[in-house]
């Protein structure tokens, strides 16, 4: 192949698109494909997928459709527009009670958090620096990190700590190469709430070891329950020591629009915004000012919350009347339970990747399993379709085949 010496070893070098290792999600999409060629007859019951089964609220898409006829919206806009930085600092305020963040300084957007994720770590990390990761996680500053040459330490989520992180699981040595610790509650994929007790732990672990905190909050908006959205940059001195990374599209269902925000320390806003530069030119205006309206009304956030928190509710309900010990999370869209060790019929599991598979082609069920941490699966509810006929269809299929924990 004319190409194959040049690849970068970032990408796996000579071996670029020789390797057996595929993306997980990949991996998944082309299980299911498998599926349902064999299967056509049978429907896939989607609860593998990670972003909102609506769209955008219509007072939202009117903004969009208003702006982008306006000349005035047509160039590039580099850093960002002022009044979205000024909505993003008004909205951390009102939602998450952090107060006094200066839209000029303290807040730069991006397109789409993981844009922002995977960015941040270009502006800290040389070549054997490292930087702390929750897993299982969200990958994306992980993975720019190690592309730079640095090195992760992994921190296991584990139930018994309530998905919180073990601080103290390296030494001070090991530390010392630390720059980044990257943090993301509530958590794709466990659904956990991070405590303040917890966040105010992070600053003080932050700034006994001198590192910068990414807080990635891409679900901060969507708790039930009773729990109150709460930002690390709610909690005392997490501004020195931190940015917090808010995206749009969960919140407001706008996967697609591409828009986001960092929000905290001024150094580390000044470094993304100098190494944004180089990679793109900004959002869109007229999707900005769409955002600075969702932004003006998190109240459009609430009919998601009620959604999601019904059928987290029925989906608990089924899964524990079909043997799981499922537990409604706090946080996101997402039901993160422990996988069988075996189904009566005697096929046992020895991973959750294993488990997946078994439910897609067994019973037409797509769910994301993860391994970084025990063996889980992750079943999303942001489902296609009436909730009743979902969850029916989904016990019906499942309840013949009593799973063995
Ligand atoms: C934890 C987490 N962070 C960030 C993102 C990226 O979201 P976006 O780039 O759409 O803002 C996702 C998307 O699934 C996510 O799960």
């Amino acid at each position: 192949m004319k190409y194959q010496k040049l690849f970068a070893g970032r990408i796996g070098g000579e071996s670029f698109g020789r390797g057996e290792s595929l993306y997980k999600f990949e991996k998944i999409k082309r299980a299911r494909r498998e599926a349902e060629t064999v299967c056509p007859e049978r429907p896939i019951i989607d609860l593998g997928i990670g972003e909102p089964d609506q769209g955008a609220d219509p007072a939202v898409v009117e903004v969009l459709q208003k702006a982008a006829g306006d000349p005035a919206n047509r160039g590039y806009t580099d850093n960002g527009i002022p009044g979205f930085q000024q909505a993003a600092a008004g909205y951390m305020h009102q939602v998450f009670g952090a107060a006094g963040l200066d839209p000029e300084a303290e807040v730069a957007h991006g397109i789409g958090s993981k844009s922002i994720l995977a960015l941040l770590p270009q502006a800290f990390i040389n070549p054997g620096d490292a930087m702390l990761t929750t897993v299982p996680g969200y990958p994306i500053a992980a993975a720019q990190t190690k592309a730079l040459g640095g090195e992760i330490l992994p921190l296991p989520l584990k139930q018994e700590n309530g998905y919180l992180p073990d601080l103290s699981l390296y030494s001070d040595t090991e530390l010392a190469r630390v720059k980044l610790l990257y943090i993301n509650y509530p958590n794709n994929p466990t659904g956990a709430v991070a405590t303040r007790e917890f966040y105010q732990r992070v600053v003080e672990f932050a700034r006994r070891h001198s590192l910068v905190v990414i807080s990635d909050e891409a679900y901060a908006a969507l708790v039930y329950d009773g729990e109150k959205p709460l930002s690390f940059m709610s909690v005392d001195g997490a501004k020195d020591v931190s940015v917090s990374v808010q995206s749009l599209s969960k919140a407001f269902n706008m996967t697609g629009w591409r828009l986001a925000f960092a929000a905290g320390n001024a150094q580390v806003i000044k470094a993304f915004r100098e190494v944004k530069d180089q990679y793109d030119s900004g959002q869109f205006a007229a999707i900005q000012h769409a955002g600075i309206y969702c932004l003006a009304h998190p109240e459009i956030t609430q009919a998601a919350v009620r959604k999601y928190s019904r059928r987290l509710d029925l989906l608990v309900d089924t899964l524990n009347y079909l043997g799981f010990e499922a537990v409604k999370p706090k946080g996101t869209f997402y039901l993160y339970v422990k996988v069988p060790k075996a189904v009566s019929s005697g096929e046992r599991f020895t991973s959750a990747e294993e488990f997946s598979l078994h439910l897609l082609h067994r019973h037409g069920v797509s769910t994301v399993p993860w391994d970084d941490a025990g063996a889980y699966v992750r079943l999303s509810v942001t489902w296609t379709g009436e909730d009743e006929e979902v969850i029916g269809t989904l016990r019906e299929r499942l309840h013949g085949e009593p799973f063995i924990f």
